[in-house]
């Protein structure tokens, strides 16, 4: 099969710059990204590039490229269907919230409405490819719902699942450590791999193309998450017993990242890990384990996610405590509110729940953000459904001016570890902020004693 025209189901996080990099490495291939949010898909159509949905370095001149030449963003998704050789599945995927396997087990609906709609319009044979991130033997019941509700026609299915992060998706987009291709041990099932590596080869070595059965790639893409948030949580996990011995937390992360088969990456204690996949694609193992009766794994994997609650109460706790026991009607300014740097997503962000515990204990919560909006911030704590919407906007002031969050507050967070926060003149800062001053770096992001020497009490974590 010669693939002339590909089309996307979900143009989020993951649809819009992987396709945005697929159409721009693949100029003859037409790529059309469909989503049923017609807001969603007339930001990725702005001539505003800053008007983009979602904030990615490089992506601006990626889109820029390749959009109108090969790339369209359209909520005409029928059409997009049935003219395509090949269809990608990349919506949501989140945990559900009601019924069995409630707050666990990951809520399939979006897909089974992608494959029933797949199977209604197409009238030629496709290759459809699950980008989003599905618990293992999901690939057997979209190949059902195809070839019983379809047209006669063919349908491969592949596991294709997505390794980028958010904030560095279009670097690793586009040197990618790896590409996993799933496909069924079967003549065609090889020939589809072979059709969507070569889409891939346009621009990635062949060595670092993986080609594995369905049930191991869509296991990988859980499993490499699990590791991944694993690795934080076992820092995470020293950090107390550092703060109560003397040791340093960056220290020991440094000491034994040095060992090769530690390696260093991913040991930078934190305020907790977020994001929309982590705890979700974990909740969704241990629930996989339960459900086959693997008590014992399931445990195991869950600890990860409690060390990580543990982890952003104790944060909160230990600001209360040291602003005297009390932050009744103290301000409390927030640097950073996104889950992580260069991202403007908030999803599951350590900053939702730990401004949710001050204002609980009636805090003033002064927030800046470098690409988070106002909007998404009182969205994000009026979803958590703690409080009135009225009161969350009333403990909640936003500024685009993080001098002016910092004026009067008592204590200052650093949530997120945007670069440019290392760059601000603290003393100024510390000049405006009630007396005594203190500073929750939740990432360990400024120095210490230049921090101190200006007159701020520090905290750092694990430190
Ligand atoms: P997202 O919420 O940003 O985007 C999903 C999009 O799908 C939304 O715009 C939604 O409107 C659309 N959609 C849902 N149902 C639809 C339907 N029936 N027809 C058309 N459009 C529909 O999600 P995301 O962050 O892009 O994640 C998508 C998948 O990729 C998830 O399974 C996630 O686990 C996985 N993933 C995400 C990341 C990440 O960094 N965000 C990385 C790797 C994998
Ligand atoms: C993660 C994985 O890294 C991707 O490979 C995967 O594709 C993606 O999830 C997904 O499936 O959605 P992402 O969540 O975008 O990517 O970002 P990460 O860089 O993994 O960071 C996740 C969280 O862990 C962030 O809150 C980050 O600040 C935190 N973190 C990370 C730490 O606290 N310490 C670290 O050392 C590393």
């Amino acid at each position: 099969m010669i693939i002339k025209s590909i089309c996307c189901i979900g143009a989020g996080y993951v649809g819009g710059p992987t396709m945005s990099v697929i159409a721009h490495e693949n100029p003859h291939i037409k790529v059309t990204v469909v989503d049923v949010n017609s807001d969603r898909i007339a930001s990725w159509n702005s001539d505003d590039l800053t008007k983009l949905p979602i904030f990615e370095p490089g992506l601006d001149v990626i889109v820029h490229k390749a959009r109108g030449r090969n790339l369209f963003f359209s909520t005409d998704i029928d059409q997009a269907i049935d003219e395509a050789e090949m269809i990608f599945i990349s919506v949501n995927t989140p945990t559900k919230t009601y019924g069995a396997g409630k707050g666990m087990a990951a809520d399939l609906q979006y897909i089974e409405l992608c494959a029933r709609q797949i199977a209604k319009v197409s009238t030629s044979d496709k290759i459809v490819v699950e980008k989003s991130t599905l618990p293992v033997k999901t690939a057997e019941a979209i190949k059902d719902i195809l070839d019983n509700t379809g047209n006669g026609i063919h349908f491969e299915i592949l596991s294709n699942p997505e390794f980028l992060a958010e904030g560095t998706a279009v670097q690793d987009l586009i040197d990618p450590d790896r590409v996993l291709i799933g496909g069924a041990e079967t003549k065609s099932g090889q020939e589809a791999i072979d059709v969507l590596a070569k889409i891939y080869a346009s621009w990635v070595p062949e060595h670092k193309i993986i080609k594995t059965n369905l049930w191991s790639s869509e296991l990988s893409k859980l499993t490499a998450n699990a590791f991944l948030a694993q690795r934080v949580s076992s820092i995470n996990a020293l950090t107390e017993l550092c703060e109560a011995t003397g040791a340093n937390i960056t220290e020991v992360a440094n000491a034994i990242g040095s060992d090769s088969r530690i390696g260093p990456k991913f040991l930078n204690a934190s305020v907790g890990f977020g994001g929309s996949c982590f705890q979700k694609d974990i909740l969704n193992l241990v629930y996989i384990c339960k459900s086959l009766g693997f008590h014992q794994a399931a445990d195991y994997w869950e600890q990860v996610i409690l060390i990580n609650n543990h982890q952003r109460t104790r944060f909160a706790n230990q600001i209360v405590k040291a602003l005297y026991g009390t932050v009744a009607d103290k301000k409390i300014a927030f640097f950073g509110w996104a889950f992580k740097k260069n991202t403007n997503d908030t999803r599951e962000s350590a900053a939702i729940y730990i401004a949710d515990k001050l204002m609980d204990e009636q805090a003033h919560i002064q927030v800046y953000d470098p690409k988070v909006t106002a909007l998404q911030m009182q969205s994000d704590l009026n979803h958590l459904n703690s409080r009135s919407e009225t009161k969350n906007s009333k403990y909640l002031t936003t500024h685009t001016d993080p001098y002016a969050a910092a004026v009067g507050a008592h204590a200052l967070i650093i949530i997120t570890e945007w670069d440019e926060f290392k760059t601000y003149d603290w003393q100024k800062i510390y000049n405006t902020m009630s007396k005594p001053a203190f500073i929750f770096d939740g990432r360990n992001l400024l120095n210490r004693s230049a921090i101190e020497s200006i007159g701020f009490t520090y905290t750092g974590v694990g430190q």
